[in-house]
């Protein structure tokens, strides 16, 4: 049987937002150019949609992690699965995901980045689950969207690597026996 899928975000709402998100960035980084950072597989909707919209001059590099998914024990330890290909050196980083849930794959990251010693790094997301964050510390720069605690996809995001090419966002609403935790590949 297929999934139920309920429509949050229309793909309108979140064009719109995004166009939004993108004037702020092109005022905040006036003058400077921006390397963005679009992390795998997740974001990449996103980050193509943003960087259309960039004014400034923009260069993009590509990176993949994984860590553990709700249900599993998580040691807050995220494995590099494919590393940039170019260095950070000097470069005006902005960072971009497709969600924030915990926080745990963020706050790595970035302090893996920061030794890179990049002349900023900033963070900006398509979502953002507040009420689940746990890593407190992790700032974000740039929210398209805050959601309540539910299961998302489209516009990048995965259930099982499903519906990632959806053009907006919706709510799986799953099958209970199918809804355990395991490592997930972004
Ligand atoms: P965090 O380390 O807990 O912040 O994990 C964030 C990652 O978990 C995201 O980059 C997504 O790949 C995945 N994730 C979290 N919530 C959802 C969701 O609602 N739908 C799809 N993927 C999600
Ligand atoms: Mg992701």
């Amino acid at each position: 049987m297929a999934d139920k899928i309920r429509v949050l975000l229309t793909e309108e709402e979140v064009d719109r937002r995004i166009n939004e998100v993108a004037e702020e960035i092109n005022r905040d980084y006036a003058g400077k150019a921006i390397h963005l950072i679009c992390i795998l597989k997740g974001g990449v909707f996103f980050t193509c949609e943003l960087a259309k919209r960039l004014k400034v001059p923009v260069s993009m590099d590509f990176m993949s992690v994984s860590s553990y998914g709700a249900g599993t024990v998580s040691s807050g330890v995220v494995r590099i699965i494919k590393d940039l290909d170019e260095p950070l050196e000097g470069k005006d980083v902005l960072i971009v995901e497709d969600i924030i849930d915990s926080g745990r794959t963020l706050s790595y990251l970035i302090e893996v980045l920061k030794q890179r010693n990049p002349a900023s790094i900033r963070l900006c997301t398509l979502l953002d689950k507040p009420e689940r964050r746990v890593k407190k510390q992790v700032k974000v720069d740039y929210t398209c969207f805050a959601i309540p605690d539910e299961f998302v996809v489209g516009y990048g995001l995965d259930y099982d690597q499903k519906y990632r090419n959806l053009p907006y966002i919706g709510v799986v609403e799953l099958d209970e026996e199918n809804s355990t935790g395991k490592e997930a590949v972004r």
